[in-house]
């Protein structure tokens, strides 16, 4: 996720370009960039860092020109540098663009280029599309809508999602914008037009605007705006007058980042699986990932707090789809025993943040023993994914509340494509059993938009229950990771004492804190399992336990027995965390609104703990 901005009008667009960023910086901040026009052709400034970072740098600089594009990146090809950041140039420095999204073919792309004598200076998917229109433009001999024709050629190559602001020394006059699969609005000022990301970029200079639709094009005049659809027929789009307060807008009229980030799970889900999936086949375009398990005779998995809860459900995935053996350990644990390691190991190493300080000491130690480590990180060049071996990213963009959320069901997904592709390399996984599991995960980001679409069952929930004194998670199998995450979600931001554990432990121990005052939370999808699991809630219930299942659509057999059931959509039972995690998510998120805390920013918490 980056953020992408444009401004057109009277004004000295450098400082409006600045502003806008400054709104969008939620959605990427790792480096920041602008391009302004006057006679002379583009002055370009950007850098690595924050978005404070880039106006430090303008400080003592007048950049002058009334028309401009902005970005605010959040690295997904090629690590935060200066010279990845955006806006990127075709080789004449006639055409710059700023991209949010992923060209999915910018290989094949960026080969056809080079082919043809086109020197790339950039390690991102972006700049192709600078030097794709720099081609075509030549076709068109500058007319008046050569900018345009060139445009659309280039989009007709493109794969992927997008959302792009382009403009060119010689058309002066304009800015076009581009969308597909990312979000790009249009504010309508008076004699200047603005573009953006997101709704708070424009409403210090406007509320009137015009959402663009997918495969629109539009033509940003500072008087006017041309719009044409995904045919290329010319539209007449509403102009929408908002007025949210500029807060919430920021969250893009979500209260917290937290509700955001669990509603971004969708949308993250997709990206995250979506460029990896090639003709029904997992194909990472990360370099070295296929040839990592190359030999392994074991996978040791290390992670803190959320990602390690992803490590422990990785275990039961690899260990049914590859068979091979996996052992789990929290890193701040691994790194002070003394592990017995194989030659042969693969480690993997989970972190959102990729800057978790117990989790590079794990990984470090690692190293040093010989073995390949292959990082899952959000973040592309932290420090896990420079000293990794291998990085596979998941692609869940900025995770802003503590809380991690969506970071955590992209990190399944990346799981499931190494398990099912180890399954099949290994010889475990048939076609028929392949291309079902593939289509499985294909329909998860639907699936999951579906069980946001029913958060009101879980917030009425919360209502009832959000003053339990104890709230305990069990499930079997992944059903207990997800229980482990569930309890941690919930202690983190309503500070309300719970706890996980395996089903099957109930009776040696955990039972005997079960009150009135307990709220017991199974998950259950196994069925192979859900008589030793009614069994367990029944002995819940006679204790005055309340008891809430979380279960597949369509499953009747725990009504009888439990308070509530709430239903995720149906899918393989192993990936079944990646959807039952979701209520839990909201549970915790409403428990905590509830009882008066701040969900985003839950006390004596950091995000990224870089300390032991
Ligand atoms: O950035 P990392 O994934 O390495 O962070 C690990 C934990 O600190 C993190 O998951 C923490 O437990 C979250 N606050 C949980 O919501």
């Amino acid at each position: 996720m980056c953020g992408i901005t444009g401004y057109i009008g009277d004004s000295q667009a450098a400082p409006i370009l600045i502003g806008a960023l400054k709104k969008l910086e939620y959605r990427g901040y790792d480096s920041a960039g602008i391009a302004v026009l006057n006679e002379d052709g583009f002055t370009i400034r950007k850098t690595k860092g924050q978005l404070s970072v880039l106006e430090k740098k303008l400080e003592n600089e007048t950049i002058s020109g009334s028309l401009g594009i902005g970005h605010t990146r959040w690295a997904t090809h090629g690590e935060p540098s200066d010279i990845n950041s955006h806006p990127h140039t075709d080789v004449s420095g006639r055409i710059t663009v700023v991209h949010n999204g992923i060209i999915e073919n910018y290989l094949s792309l960026k080969e056809w280029l080079q082919a043809r004598d086109v020197v790339f200076i950039s390690d991102t998917d972006t700049e192709v599309i600078a030097h794709l229109i720099n081609y075509h433009i030549q076709e068109e001999a500058r007319e008046k809508h050569g900018l345009l024709r060139a445009v659309q050629k280039v989009l007709a190559r493109l794969e992927g999602s997008y959302a792009l602001a382009i403009a060119a020394t010689d058309y002066p006059d304009r800015i076009i914008a581009v969308r597909k699969d990312s979000p790009l609005v249009i504010g309508i000022g008076r004699g200047e037009n603005i573009i953006a990301s997101d709704i708070p970029a424009l409403l210090s200079h406007t509320r009137d605007v015009i959402y663009m639709e997918d495969g629109e094009i539009a033509v940003i005049y500072r008087d006017h705006v041309e719009m044409l659809n995904a045919a290329g027929d010319r539209v007449i789009r509403p102009v929408f007058h908002v007025d949210w307060d500029a807060e919430a807008a920021e969250k893009g009229g979500y209260t917290h980042f937290m509700l955001k980030e669990i509603h971004d799970q969708a949308a993250a889900l997709s990206d995250t699986l979506r460029p990896r999936l090639k003709d029904n086949e997992i194909v990472f375009e990360e370099p070295g990932i296929d040839e990592s398990f190359e030999g392994a005779e074991r996978i040791v998995i290390t992670a803190c707090g959320t990602a390690w809860h992803a490590a422990i459900v990785g275990k039961y995935v690899f260990e049914q789809l590859a068979r091979i053996p996996v052992e789990v350990d929290i890193a701040s644990e691994y790194r002070y025993r003394n592990p017995v390691q194989g030659r042969n190991d693969v480690f993997i190493v989970i972190s959102q943040s990729g800057e978790t300080a117990d989790t590079l000491a794990a990984m470090r130690l690692a190293k040093k023993n010989g073995n390949r480590i292959l990082a899952v990180t959000n973040v592309v060049g932290s420090t896990l994914a420079r000293e990794a071996d291998m990085k596979l990213y998941t692609r869940a963009g900025p995770e802003i509340a503590v809380a991690s959320t969506k970071a955590f069901t992209t990190q399944l997904m990346c799981l499931y494509l190494l398990a099912l592709k180890l399954g099949r390399r290994r010889g475990f996984i048939g076609d028929e059993d392949y291309k079902e599991y593939i289509q499985a995960l294909s329909r998860i980001p639907s699936q999951a938009e579906k069980l946001l679409a029913k958060q009101d069952l879980i917030q009425r929930f919360a209502s009832q229950q959000f003053n339990k004194a104890k709230v305990f998670f069990m499930g079997r199998q992944v059903d207990y990771a997800i229980g482990l995450e569930s309890a941690l979600k919930l202690k983190e931001i309503s500070y309300t004492h719970s706890e996980a554990f395996a089903a099957g432990e109930l009776k040696h121990g955990p039972i005997a804190l079960v009150d009135k005052n307990t709220l017991v939370v199974t998950v259950a999808t196994q069925k192979r399992l859900f008589d030793k699991i009614i069994s367990n809630i029944r002995e819940i219930s006679s204790r005055g336990g309340a008891s809430l299942v979380i279960t597949w659509e369509g499953e009747t057999v725990f009504a009888p027995v439990a308070g509530e059931v709430f239903a995720i959509p149906r899918t393989e039972d192993c990936f079944s965390p990646i959807l039952s995690i979701i209520p839990a998510q909201l549970f915790a998120y409403y428990c905590s609104i509830l009882r008066g805390n701040n969900p985003d920013k839950p006390r004596n918490l950091a995000k990224s703990v870089t300390v032991e």
